[in-house]
């Protein structure tokens, strides 16, 4: 048995493990991260791309926002088609000049990886059989096996970051905690294809189905079609998808996305659930673990990212200043910016989805939404001020 000690123990290598673990490194406090999978599958992960301003902000906060810099790219408004026309929310005039940027999630681990493998501190690729113990103990710990060992990480504090599949949740007393879900009658379809992008990012409500244009580079797009809950990448071949896209976003300007080789396709269930508190003992939860939007809004890895500097704030108040307040305080401050995200994405996604049991009242009522949206300066602005990103205490 091998036995290490730090001061916090971080399960899972996703944006918000590696980003606490960068912060933590940038304040002085040591911790060691431990991850499941190779760094080759965490670094070719497909998934979010839009970075809030505040992320942007956030990662450069950090130091490891060069590439981001010099590769993302910064989009000052999006559009929203519907009924065969595309309107635009220009994002930047409404905000004070705020943009978002896209940059791929998998960008976003590869660098701070860079950095932490750079920096020569701990990050165990492939751990498997990872438990907790000791939660409600002054000293918690991690058990795991890592190339062939097992491994005792003793801690002060373990900072769950396992998504919402991983153990750290679930290692938590049954009872202990709330749980707030809802489901969504549908998944999402994404694919990368090899096309330059037809700019700019572009939410469809179409009478077959939401669909959605955003892109990874000048020369790479990405897009997503509404599908069934239970559909399966195996009924989508790339002419059926091709076709279904350029159906969904038929308009009266003729704009279709463009096609090119799909090099990727994957499903994504939609889903909302929040956990209350974000806390048991010495286990504090970020990201995914706690909570899952539905993608509609593009807050999944923002919000990640917002716990990370949250609990950093909190973990180096403990150290430096000996001062429990920000870690009792966690879960609220967390919790308030969450339910707002998460009020947002459930709104994006009501406003453009199709709706099996929608009633044609409904149709009516959700064509009036997106109305609004588009010609109220007011209704814009509440829409361009979540999608830059709630201000974060930088
Ligand atoms: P994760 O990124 O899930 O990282 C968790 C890490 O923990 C992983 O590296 C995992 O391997 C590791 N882990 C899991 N279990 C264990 C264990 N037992 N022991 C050790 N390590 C473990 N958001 C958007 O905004 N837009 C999108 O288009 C979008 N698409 C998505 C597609 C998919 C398929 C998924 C799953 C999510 C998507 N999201 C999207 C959401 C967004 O990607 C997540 O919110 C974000 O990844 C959360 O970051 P995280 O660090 O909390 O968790
Ligand atoms: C992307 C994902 C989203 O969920 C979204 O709302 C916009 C863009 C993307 O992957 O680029």
């Amino acid at each position: 048995m091998k036995l290490i000690k730090t001061q916090v123990g971080i399960v899972g290598a996703g944006p918000a493990g590696l980003m606490l673990g960068r912060l933590l490194h940038l304040a002085g406090i040591e911790s060691v991260i431990v991850e499941l999978r190779s760094r080759k599958h965490c670094e070719e992960r497909i998934r979010a791309g839009v970075l809030e301003q505040t992320t942007v902000d956030l990662i450069h906060y950090a130091g490891v926002g060069d590439r981001m810099l010099a590769e993302g790219l910064i989009h000052d408004g999006i559009d929203l088609s519907f009924r065969g026309k595309r309107h635009r929310i220009d994002i930047r005039d409404l905000t004070d000049g705020k943009q978002v940027t896209v940059y791929g999630q998998h960008e976003v681990v590869k660098d701070l990886i860079a950095s932490r493998t750079g920096d020569g501190l701990p990050l165990l690729f492939e751990s498997s059989g990872v438990r907790l113990a000791g939660l409600d103990s002054d000293s918690p710990s991690i058990h795991f096996v890592h190339e062939g060992e097992e491994c005792e990480l003793q801690c002060d504090f373990i900072a769950g970051c396992d998504g919402f599949h991983g153990i750290c949740r679930p290692s938590i007393p049954a009872g202990t905690l709330t749980f707030y879900d809802r489901d969504y009658p549908f998944a999402w379809l994404g694919i990368l294809a090899e096309a330059p992008p037809r700019l700019p990012i572009t939410y469809q409500n179409s009478a077959r189905g939401f669909a959605l244009q955003s892109m990874r580079s000048r020369v790479i797009s990405r897009l997503y079609l509404q599908v069934e809950p239970d559909d399966e990448v195996a009924n989508w071949s790339d002419e059926r998808i091709w076709e279904e896209l350029a159906l969904r976003f038929e308009g009266e300007d003729g704009w279709s996305p463009q096609r090119g080789r799909i090099l990727q396709k994957s499903l994504t269930g939609m889903r909302s659930f929040v956990t209350d508190p974000m806390q048991y003992g010495r286990l504090f939860l970020l990201g995914d673990a706690a909570h899952i939007v539905p993608p509609t809004g593009a807050k999944g890895m923002n919000l990640a990212l917002a716990d990370s500097l949250i609990f950093s704030r909190a973990v180096i108040a403990y150290f430096k200043k000996n001062d429990t307040d920000l870690l009792r305080s966690y879960s609220a401050t967390c919790l308030l910016r969450i339910w707002k995200v998460q009020r947002f994405s459930w709104w994006m996604t009501s406003m453009l989805h199709k709706f099996a049991d929608q009633s044609p009242f409904d149709q009516q009522r959700q064509l009036a939404e997106l109305d609004y949206v588009t010609t109220s300066r007011a209704a814009a602005t509440t829409l361009a001020e979540n999608f830059v990103g709630l201000p974060l205490p930088l």
